[in-house]
């Protein structure tokens, strides 16, 4: 039987915390044993916000594949690559840049956020990278994509850019499905976990790391004194422990609504709840060195080039550009 294939990344610009595992890594990693499984380090997508740091991306790509591997990603099963070390991927942008209008990449809400929060003028790479993050999934001709909610608008637009290709060249890529996770709250109470935000729980978190976080956490703010009633729903720490699944949610909410359970238990069963989650998360990092990555990541090109290869030739053919005089 065939097996489904399955494409993601991430760009490697900082540790990766909680809010990626509960909204995209954990399902990834359970597609694994049952389908193609191709996961992609943005590097040059790293590059489009961090072209003044670009020195400073080496060491997040290493700490992120071991944060892959912490997280369950099995390089026996599924294949890991960096976006540049298969130029294909390079190729195919280039390609794939004659379907898209300039207006149409300026109306993606995703990156109109993020423009505004660079709060500098954007580059062209930057304005384009759907583009470039549509030719790295449309490449592997994956059935599935499962990443977090934001990124909703760059899988439409890579949905968008194949039925393009699909309709003036002739049936060749797949439309891919997004898989969509959960947005994970920050430790502030805002909406999303983001480390450029400093609201995150890391998984390379240290048990005294997260007691702190933890504490600092906010606390249902109608809820001064310990005998006060609390309301689960407005409290961030009770948005946590939904979040990592805590059990017996049910007799924390009775003891918080009728003042039997403090605040101070209350976070002191969350820390205990994350130090569950994490502990073998790290024990696993552990296992795997620097040198680990590397070999993980050249195998992994070398296997991410054959199918790139394979498809940019076919996408050649289909628009015209295997001149026959030059056979
Ligand atoms: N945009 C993704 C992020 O911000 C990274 C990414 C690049 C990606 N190419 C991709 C995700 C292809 C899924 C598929 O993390």
């Amino acid at each position: 039987m065939m097996q489904d294939i399955v494409m993601t990344g991430d760009r490697p610009t900082g540790p990766m915390h909680v809010g990626h595992y509960f909204g995209a890594l954990k399902k990834r990693f359970e597609m694994q044993d049952d389908c193609r499984c191709f996961f992609m380090v943005a590097d040059y997508q790293a590059l489009s916000t961090h072209a003044d740091r670009s020195s400073e991306i080496e060491a997040n790509v290493i700490g992120m594949v071991r944060d892959y591997l912490a997280a369950g990603f099995d390089p026996e099963k599924a294949v890991c690559f960096l976006q540049s070390q298969v130029p294909q991927l390079t190729e195919l942008t280039v390609i794939l840049s004659n379907l898209v209008t300039l207006s149409r990449l300026l109306r993606n809400p995703t990156t109109k956020q993020e423009m505004a929060d660079l709060n500098r003028q954007s580059s062209f790479a930057f304005v384009g990278y759907p583009v470039s993050q549509a030719a790295d999934i449309l490449m592997m001709r994956p059935r599935y994509v499962p990443v977090g909610p934001d990124q909703r608008p760059h899988i439409e637009l890579a949905r968008e850019i194949a039925q393009r290709f699909n309709n003036q060249f002739g049936e060749l890529f797949p439309i891919p499905e997004g898989v969509y996770g959960e947005q994970f709250g920050g430790t502030d109470g805002g909406g999303k976990m983001s480390t450029s935000l400093g609201n995150a729980i890391n998984l390379c978190d240290d048990p005294e790391t997260i007691e702190r976080k933890v504490d600092a956490m906010q606390t249902d703010p109608a809820r001064v004194r310990r005998n006060d009633p609390g309301t689960p729903e407005r409290c961030p720490v009770h948005g946590f422990h939904k979040g990592i699944g805590t059990d017996s949610l049910n007799q924390i909410e009775d003891g918080c609504r009728s003042a039997t359970f403090g605040c101070v238990e209350c976070k002191r069963k969350l820390t205990t709840g994350f130090d569950a989650l994490i502990e073998p998360i790290g024990e696993r990092r552990s296992r795997y060195t620097d040198e680990d990555v590397r070999d993980i990541l050249q195998h992994g090109g070398a296997i991410a080039r054959i199918t790139a290869q394979r498809t940019l030739e076919a996408v050649k053919d289909a628009i015209g550009f295997n001149y026959a005089i030059l056979q």
